[in-house]
């Protein structure tokens, strides 16, 4: 749907998420003519910019990462504004409201505003705040609304903190907090999948799945990144959230219907339903690592406290493996494998479904694997594998899949995460962002894993470029069970 007249705001505005991911989404939309008919975007930051000169550098910015169409991009800035604003002085939000005023007569935005807090979450409870001081949380006069971005919080007190902060101002209904996985296509594909086809969902339980892979690699370091990276590390970073989400997903009991209300109750549903990590737990089914200084083809790759902001005796964690499971009726007893890290060998998001074998191997013990293999990203798609016969005498099995790639559907066009879920605040439809109970229910589910972080001996090292530590493959191995590794380790001398 195109949504209303609007006015977006984004605090944050020459930001790094401003310039990589917000403004190339809007100018993606607005391309495609996904955006409304008249709508401006206001940029706001401490640094002091005119219109044009924020215009200019979107301008070079957007020249330089995107593909981009000269006079759909003169057309774009066009819509471009900008306001310096010490975000923390409330008084200085009434020049704020003055510009909207003006905005509002010259696009006709009817006073519908979204602001997108795109800060350091150090400002996410100061500016709300701010806002209400000048009415701008009313919606007498259109609607506002809120998007957080992550993390939201630091921890479940914090978390919790913030909401009854921002709850003192807006209400629950007005908030959108982001989870950009949410966002992507292949991780809603996971409902459809599920729910849709009548041959799958009968096999989606207890009774015929063995054990779940979600694995989110990367093989990029912290880049720039490392001031904010080391006071998160990876649980702060993609457990509490994509992960978890991701896990809610493919774990999840079916809606009623697709809306906001029926879709959170689920997820916060199965959220509730996750074991509580024990100190067993926590020794046995928990691997934190940290990558160490290698050798990848002749090329040298840095240790992560070799990086630029990051601590040179730092104990924060790049990797983390974990067990869990879902103590509900349909999961008892099935292991959900988890990990994610960085300085992997390659960069893949997938879930990988392993089904249980069948009761008697008539054809020998090495018997097909049946598995489908989820791919989030990239080369977005599903594999399926399965046993066949092997062609020739005698009666042998083996194995061969069947798959599916999106990039075959000549006519897809995908919208990125932002993309997506910017046009949903706009419509109002919050089924895609977290709620407040389920984003309690994450950092409640990994406050024992930070707790554990404290304690000395809790991180492993692995060398960059490879799958992660090697306590994570015996985790595993405990139980007669392996990841899926979708290539080899970068420092392998055959590779
Ligand atoms: C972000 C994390 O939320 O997600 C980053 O802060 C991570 O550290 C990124 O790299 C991964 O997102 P994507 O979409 O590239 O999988």
């Amino acid at each position: 749907d195109i949504p209303n007249n609007s006015c977006i705001v984004i605090f944050g505005a020459s930001g790094d998420l401003t310039h990589r991911k917000l403004i190339p989404a809007l100018y993606h939309l607005f391309a495609n003519q996904g955006l409304p008919e008249s709508f401006a975007i206001l940029g706001v930051s401490r640094t002091h910019f005119t219109d044009q000169e924020f215009r200019d550098k979107l301008l070079g910015i957007l020249r330089e990462t995107e593909t981009v169409d000269e006079n759909t991009l003169s057309a774009f800035a066009n819509h471009l504004y900008y306001q310096g604003l010490n975000t923390s002085d409330v008084e200085q939000y009434a020049q704020l409201k003055a510009r909207l005023d003006l905005l509002q007569d010259h696009h006709q935005t009817e006073g519908n505003t979204l602001f997108y807090l795109a800060t350091p979450p150090s400002l996410y409870g100061v500016i709300p705040e701010c806002l209400a001081a000048h009415g701008l949380n009313t919606e007498e006069n259109g609607w506002k609304r809120l998007v957080v971005e992550k993390p939201f919080g630091y921890d479940l007190a914090s978390a919790e903190a913030l909401d009854a902060k921002i709850h003192q101002h807006f209400n629950e209904q007005q908030i959108y907090r982001i989870d950009h996985y949410l966002g992507k296509e292949t991780v809603q594909n996971l409902l459809v999948f599920r729910f849709a086809n009548g041959m799958f969902e009968p096999l989606w339980n207890r009774n015929f799945i063995d054990y779940i892979e979600i694995t989110a690699a990367e093989s990029l370091g912290v880049e720039e990144r490392g001031g904010y990276y080391d006071g998160a590390g990876a649980v702060r970073d993609m457990l509490q959230n994509h992960l978890l989400q991701v896990l809610a997903m493919v774990s999840m009991e079916p809606p009623s219907a697709i809306n906001a209300n029926s879709m959170r109750d689920e997820v916060y549903k199965v959220l509730r339903s996750l074991k509580p990590l024990s100190e067993h737990d926590l020794k046995r089914n928990l691997v934190l690592g940290q990558y160490t200084e290698s050798q990848v083809r002749g090329q040298n790759l840095p240790a992560y406290r070799a990086e630029h902001g990051v601590a040179d005796d730092s104990r924060v964690e790049t990797y983390v493996g974990l067990k869990m499971e879902v103590n509900n009726w349909r999961w008892n007893g099935v292991p959900f494998y988890v990990r994610t890290g960085k300085r992997l060998p390659t960069r893949v998001t997938e879930v990988v479904i392993h089904f249980k074998k069948t009761p008697h191997p008539v054809f020998g013990a090495d018997a097909p694997e049946n598995k489908l293999v989820i791919r989030i990203q990239p080369d977005e798609g599903i594999l399926m594998s399965f046993g066949l016969k092997k062609p020739g005498a005698g009666f042998t099995a083996e194995q061969v899949s069947m798959d599916f790639h999106y990039k075959e559907l000549s006519e897809t066009t995908m919208l990125s995460a932002y993309e997506r879920l910017l046009l949903d605040a706009m419509n109002g439809d919050a089924t895609l962002f977290a709620r407040s109970d389920a984003v309690h229910a994450c950092w409640d589910f990994v406050q024992p894993i930070l707790d554990f972080k404290e304690r000395p001996q809790s991180l492993y090292g692995y060398a960059a470029g490879t799958w992660g530590p090697i306590e994570a493959e015996q985790m595993l191995a405990r139980s007669e069970r392996q990841w899926r590794y979708p290539c080899k380790n970068l420092t392998d001398t055959e590779y």
